[in-house]
């Protein structure tokens, strides 16, 4: 619990606060003047000092003068005789967080101490984590990656590895994940960052505009082909095309993908002229390729010429450590943006984000952060201001399971509550669970042929 200084040179006042504090579970400190104040600063940690202002030898002026020049981030809170409210106010001016005249109304104080030690926490790991991230942008100024988990440590040091080959990658991950900064970020590291960097959103597109846009046409190719057009290979030429949600492309234009990336060759639509390019390739997709291919949607070959490099970007609730710098830094984003003053997010917010879950990862923290400061009211966002499904989620996370309950009625209970909490989807119960779907199918069967689940 919280340190405080108690300065008065009336011991009744001293003795009288000091007693209120500590039944509030505070430790407290006392001074008797500014001075025997100031050495109690220096010699401990003080996490808020409450001073009278007129006192012998050194007065509360004094002190908190020298608080704010050595320790900025240490509240302090004034009181003053009757009749002395204009030094009250010269205080507040001086940097007090807060002033009460005498008699004291007790439960105010321990109301506005407690407030004034959550704020400050909240500044210092706001002071703590702005360092952080300018250490970081300063190691990291090619790219805009944050985090500092292992898992994406990890990531960084395989992207710094392949970024100067021309091997080609895949980047998978669920969706949010930061797919698209990891293949900036490949781009910038790489001897090509010079060169164009051009992105195709591949399931954006017909399948007909997708070819003509990648692979460009002749003139009267088709219908609207009204003069020749580059496509984006050969805008490409000398840098990166970066070809997202690969997964949703179709046979025909697989096969001419594929040509490209075994001869750096291609023809336009409509065209019999060979177009030579040097172009690194880097594909993305939220699905699973390994099984679209299982499935027969997507061609071996084409897979393998792709997945050269494999970087699978992981989910945002398996790196919760990062989830703090990245708060951190949308609220520097946001609070520019939009022109806010907002500090940070209650201790009760911070547990309720971290325990969430984030099925929209990344992008759904990025949202919910500038849906926060935009609807901010006060410097900080406390829980009532998250959007409902971040505090709702808490109750379906956890699930019933005692000593007494059999191992295989303990896997039973979190399957079926597993897939309660995807709503049904399968497939997600199965990622989350970290089984394989048809794992998941036989346990289904099992249980529904089960007398138990007769009840
Ligand atoms: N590590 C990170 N640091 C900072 N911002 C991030 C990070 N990862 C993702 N973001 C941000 O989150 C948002 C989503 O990232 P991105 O578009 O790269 O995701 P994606 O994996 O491509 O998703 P989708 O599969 O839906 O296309 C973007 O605004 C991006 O800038
Ligand atoms: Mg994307």
């Amino acid at each position: 619990m919280a340190n405080i200084l108690i300065v008065d040179d009336e011991r009744n006042i001293r003795s009288g606060l000091q007693i209120a504090f500590e039944d509030e579970g505070y430790d407290t400190f006392e001074a008797a003047d500014g001075q025997e104040a100031w050495k109690i600063i220096n010699k401990n940690t003080i996490d808020l000092v409450i001073t009278d202002l007129r006192m012998p030898v050194m007065s509360g002026y004094e002190l908190l003068k020298k608080i704010n020049a050595a320790y900025p981030t240490l509240p302090v809170i004034v009181l003053t005789g009757h009749g002395s409210i204009e030094d009250a106010v010269q205080a507040m001016r001086d940097g007090a967080v807060d002033f009460f005249t005498k008699p004291v109304d007790l439960d105010h104080l321990i109301l506005t101490v407690s407030k004034a030690l959550s704020n400050k926490l909240i500044k210092e790991q706001n002071e703590k984590l702005t360092k952080e991230i300018s250490a970081l942008k300063k190691k990291q100024d090619f790219h805009q990656i944050i985090g500092k988990s292992a898992p994406l440590m990890k990531m960084m040091e395989t992207i710094e590895q392949v970024a100067p080959t021309r091997a080609s990658v895949l980047v998978t991950g669920e969706s949010g994940t930061g797919k698209e900064l990891v293949a900036d970020a490949i781009h910038s590291l790489s001897n090509r960052s010079g060169g164009p960097f051009i992105k195709v959103h591949c399931a954006a597109l017909s399948e007909n505009l997708l070819e003509s846009e990648l692979f460009g046409h002749e003139k009267g190719a088709f219908t609207g082909a009204v003069s020749q057009k580059k496509g984006r290979f050969e805008l490409a030429d000398g840098g990166t095309i970066f070809l997202d949600e690969i997964g949703e492309i179709n046979a025909s234009t697989q096969v001419k993908i594929l040509r490209v990336l075994q001869e750096r060759a291609f023809e336009r639509v409509g065209g019999s002229e060979t177009i030579n390019v040097d172009v690194r390739i880097i594909a993305a997709t939220n699905r699973n390729l390994e099984e679209e291919v299982k499935a027969g949607n997507f061609r071996e070959d084409l897979y393998y010429r792709l997945n050269v490099v494999h970087i699978e970007v992981p989910p945002l609730r398996e790196r919760k450590e990062d989830i703090g710098l990245l708060i951190a830094s949308f609220l520097d984003t946001f609070n520019k943006e939009d022109d806010k003053d907002v500090t940070g997010f209650s201790p009760a917010a911070r547990k309720a984000l971290m325990s969430y879950s984030w099925p929209g990862n990344i992008r759904e923290l990025r949202n919910t952060v500038e849906s926060c400061v935009v609807l901010a009211r006060g410097k900080v966002i406390d829980v009532d201001d998250l959007p409902p499904q971040i505090t709702e989620e808490k109750s379906a996370s956890t699930v019933d399971i005692k000593i007494g309950t059999s191992l295989d009625e303990a896997e039973r209970i979190l399957i079926m509550s597993t897939i309660d909490y995807c709503k049904g989807n399968k497939t997600r119960a199965a990622e989350i669970l970290k089984i394989g779907r048809k794992t998941l199918h036989r346990k289904l069967e099992e249980y529904s042929s089960s007398p138990e689940s007769a009840q």
